[in-house]
């Protein structure tokens, strides 16, 4: 019997070593002036990439990487769900043409999906159902062709939880708990995969910046909490996310499943109206993040600890053609030209202190006082003419001061126009969750741009 037990234990200690500590980044490439694929993998390999994840399974891409010993994560998209659930020609195909046409490229993780269950629309919806099925069949397609050491995965994002706090109250959405968490987990736990989590402690802390602690965000150390149902005592609050979900998990009967993370990170810049987002936080985060997951031996969470977390920082460039609120575009470690935007040593070996000093945060504190939406520099006139008609067609009232004879119709510029109408449609349907983006020709500005008789209407934040 002890011989029994010592034999599980060294053979469980086998395969809790067998997955490194190795940090990944996300190849994101949505941007219209990025390096190319060729350049991107070298400067991924000077940076000592150790696993590298992909939103698809880009054919020149996963060829570029064969012969390297960068670990791959790669990605079913969310349109191929409902084909390969149901279809196991379809999924035999996908792994024909993703996985076996590449056997000289480290492919670790196939990915099926992308935050699945947090689409809201109707139509998305109809896919849930069809992600367990989905990745059952990739895995069955992968063992009929031999292939052991694949793990078959979803990223998910917080949004899955109704409850996150304290982490030992962590619970599942009530309308995915029993139909898709109960399955997807009973799959993870049969085939000793990962939950892969999108997780990203700068949303929950920008959006309440006066209540949690900035220490708390960034793994300062000098703030704990201790979660008064576990009496578990948190030093940061990647921890206290991660748990959330590993209580949740052990709710629905599965205390051992393990965590991995698909993104996480800290934006460089974004809106006047968002907090938080600077080159100091995002390079104390990551920097800290990297130290904390390639701690030996590793450091797990408080509910589980001494477990390797495999981590994927989000993301390697800035994306100039990400849509959304300012940050979407600033989660880069490089600018879009491959510069790094700060040092970082992803082998995690650098002390933090051992970094040059940084630029001072300058948006730690909400901002107060009122913002204009006017056009960003170099914005295309065509496209202005465009989003122009767009901002004054939702109601008569948006453009008014722009006719003929008011008090904004001069100058006659579609520049000047555009940034008074960006204003005024920002400054009424803010509140309805319209941005000051315009696909990338509006920007937020705290000088006010009303000139003589023409008053810009403005949010107040
Ligand atoms: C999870 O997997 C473990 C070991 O692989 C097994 O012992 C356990 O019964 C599984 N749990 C459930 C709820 O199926
Ligand atoms: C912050 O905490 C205070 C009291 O601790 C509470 O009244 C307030 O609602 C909290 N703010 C937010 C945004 O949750
Ligand atoms: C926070 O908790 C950790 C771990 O329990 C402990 O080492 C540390 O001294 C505590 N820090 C503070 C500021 O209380
Ligand atoms: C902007 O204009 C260019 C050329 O004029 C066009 O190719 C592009 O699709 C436009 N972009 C948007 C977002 O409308």
């Amino acid at each position: 019997m002890a011989l029994l037990a010592l034999l599980l234990s060294s053979l469980l200690a086998v395969s809790l070593a067998e997955i490194s500590s190795k940090i990944g980044i996300n190849y994101g490439r949505q941007g219209d002036n990025l390096p190319s694929p060729y350049q991107s993998i070298e400067i991924m390999k000077s940076m000592n990439a150790g696993r590298v994840k992909l939103y698809d399974s880009d054919p020149e891409i996963l060829k570029l990487f064969s012969g390297t010993n960068i670990d791959m994560a790669i990605m079913v998209p969310n349109k191929d769900i409902v084909l390969i659930s149901s279809s196991q020609t379809a999924a035999e195909q996908w792994v024909r043409n993703n996985v076996l046409a590449y056997p000289n490229t480290n492919i670790r993780f196939v990915l099926v999906g992308n935050e699945v269950l947090s689409y809201v629309s109707k139509q998305d919806q109809t896919i849930w159902g069809h992600l367990v099925p989905a990745m059952r069949r990739i895995k069955n397609s992968l063992s009929a062709n031999d292939i052991k050491n694949i793990k078959i995965g979803t990223p998910l994002a917080m949004d899955i939880l109704q409850s996150t706090f304290p982490p030992s109250d962590g619970t599942f959405r009530s309308d995915i708990s029993d139909t898709v968490m109960a399955p997807l987990l009973k799959f993870l736990n049969g085939s000793k995969s990962f939950f892969f989590l999108d997780v990203y402690p700068y949303f929950p802390w920008s959006a309440n910046p006066m209540n949690i602690s900035l220490d708390f965000a960034l793994f300062g150390g000098n703030v704990n909490h201790t979660d008064p149902g576990s009496g578990l005592v948190y030093t940061n609050l990647l921890d206290e996310m991660l748990d959330s979900v590993t209580f949740a998990m052990e709710k629905l009967g599965y205390p051992n499943i393990r965590l991995a993370i698909a993104e996480t990170g800290w934006p460089t810049a974004g809106d006047v109206d968002q907090v938080g987002a600077n080159i100091y936080n995002a390079a104390t985060y990551n920097r800290n993040l990297i130290r904390k997951m390639t701690a030996k031996p590793p450091l797990g969470t408080p509910a589980r600890p001494g477990l390797v977390i495999p981590t994927f920082i989000f993301s390697l460039y800035e994306e100039n053609q990400k849509t959304g609120p300012g940050t979407e575009r600033h989660w880069g470690l490089l600018h879009s030209n491959g510069r790094a935007i700060y040092d970082i040593d992803l082998t995690g070996k650098r002390l933090v202190p051992d970094y040059k000093p940084l630029p001072p945060a300058q948006n730690n504190v909400p901002y107060k006082g009122k913002v204009w939406c006017e056009v960003a520099p170099g914005a295309n006139l065509m496209n202005l003419s465009s989003a122009l008609t767009y901002a004054c067609s939702q109601d008569t009232q948006t453009c008014a001061a722009l006719s003929p004879g008011k008090e904004c119709y001069e100058p006659i510029s579609v520049f000047w126009h555009s940034s008074y109408a960006f204003s005024s449609y920002w400054a009424k349907f803010r509140s309805q969750g319209a941005t000051c983006n315009f696909n990338g020709l509006a920007r937020q500005t705290t000088v006010n741009p009303s000139r003589g008789r023409c008053k810009f209407p403005s949010v107040t934040l």
